[in-house]
């Protein structure tokens, strides 16, 4: 076992400074610091803010990976670092970290795309991931569906959203409900208290001529302005704002739209995993859904404990330590960051 490389993996994509330890697919650490509270006021994460609070945690985050998993820094056989997409600023502090360990100590150095990650880290809790499958991955910046060959290498977009992402839908439409940011956790506790039938809220890109042209893909924004509406009308007409309830009927017209399109994608595709992860597969209403849905099915769907699913060091951590097993190339020093980084693009050059 302890032949098997170990390998410290770092995440500054967004607002968690996340350092992990991995052996294989052994999670040994998974530090993380957030700068959430500091966005809150903003309602909204504030890059500058969550650059600099990277650059302020990334020490102590390091150390206590270490000290969780009990090995010194001299121990790790491989950085791997989340080069992309994310925030530029707050990438950089990632990269920057990574490259000075690898070269103070000489250790090869993996550039990774931020969405493999979420995708490999399933490997942690439930073994190797079976190939293909497909991977709905739903956060604060994406929403992705995706065929997966390798996660080490052949990743393929099936669709995406073409507006905002779905966190980003559940941060907003918090908002409009007076929930505090980030929304999504504050949605999914309020609407099980409501009625997911109260309001029919549109379902994004499910009409016929959209599976036609956006067949994998999806749209929440319609659905954001359509909840704004109703809530403004009820004000105007001076009438409370039944919060659970409108949450239950939001909640579930993105988790109708996410299913049935990931289970779509897999009967079409002729694939029979399903992979769920990112931020939004915490919800506790999709996780019920995805799984009665994949079982009517007989589709195995797979989604990792909810603290795996918001970004975290242990992902990168995870697809490092796939990376190293299967002998890809190392990324050479001065890979860059890249905010933009495609999904097709594993690793870094
Ligand atoms: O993956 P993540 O931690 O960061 C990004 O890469 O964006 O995802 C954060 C997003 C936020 O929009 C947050 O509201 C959402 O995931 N989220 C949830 C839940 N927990 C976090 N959305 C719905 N239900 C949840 N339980
Ligand atoms: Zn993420």
């Amino acid at each position: 076992m302890t032949d098997t490389p170990l390998v410290l993996g770092i995440e500054t994509s967004c607002d968690e400074t996340g350092v992990g330890l991995v052996r294989g697919h052994t999670l040994l650490a998974d530090a993380v610091a957030s700068s959430v509270e500091e966005h809150a006021r903003f309602g909204g994460v504030v890059p500058e803010v969550a650059s600099r609070a990277h650059l302020e945690a990334m020490v102590p985050t390091v150390e206590r990976a270490c000290a969780d998993a009990g090995v010194r820094l001299d121990d790790v056989d491989a950085i791997a670092v989340t080069c992309g997409p994310g925030l530029m600023g707050a990438l950089l502090v990632g990269v920057a970290a990574a490259k000075a360990l690898a070269v103070a100590l000489d250790r090869p150095i993996y550039g990774v795309n931020h969405l493999s990650a979420h995708v490999a880290v399933d490997q942690l809790e439930h073994g190797p991931l079976p190939e293909p499958c497909i991977a709905l991955l739903v956060s604060g910046g994406h929403s992705s569906l995706l065929m997966v060959e390798d996660v080490t290498g052949e990743v393929t977009p099936l669709g995406a959203t073409i507006d905002d992402a779905a966190g980003e839908a559940f941060d907003k439409v918090a908002r409009l409900l007076g929930l505090p940011f980030p929304g999504g956790p504050y949605i999914d506790r309020a609407a099980r208290e409501g009625k997911a039938t109260y309001v029919e809220f549109p379902r994004g890109l499910t009409a016929a001529h959209d599976m036609r042209d956006h067949r994998y893909d999806f749209s929440f924004s319609g659905l954001k302005t359509a909840v704004a509406r109703w809530v403004e009308v009820r004000e105007r007409d001076g009438e409370p704002v039944p919060v659970a309830d409108v949450a239950a009927a939001f909640q579930e017209a993105v988790i109708d739209v996410l299913t049935r399109k990931a289970v779509l994608a897999c009967l079409e595709q002729g694939v029979d995993h399903l992979l769920i992860g990112g931020g939004v597969a915490a919800n506790s209403r999709l996780r019920v859904v995805a799984q009665e849905r994949c079982d009517a099915q007989g589709i195995a769907l797979r989604v990792p404990r909810p603290g795996l699913c918001t970004d975290n060091g242990a992902m990168v951590a995870a697809l490092g330590a796939e990376l190293v097993a299967r002998g890809v190339a190392p990324s050479s020093l001065d890979l860059p960051a890249d905010s933009s980084m495609p999904v097709t693009h594993v690793v870094a050059q």
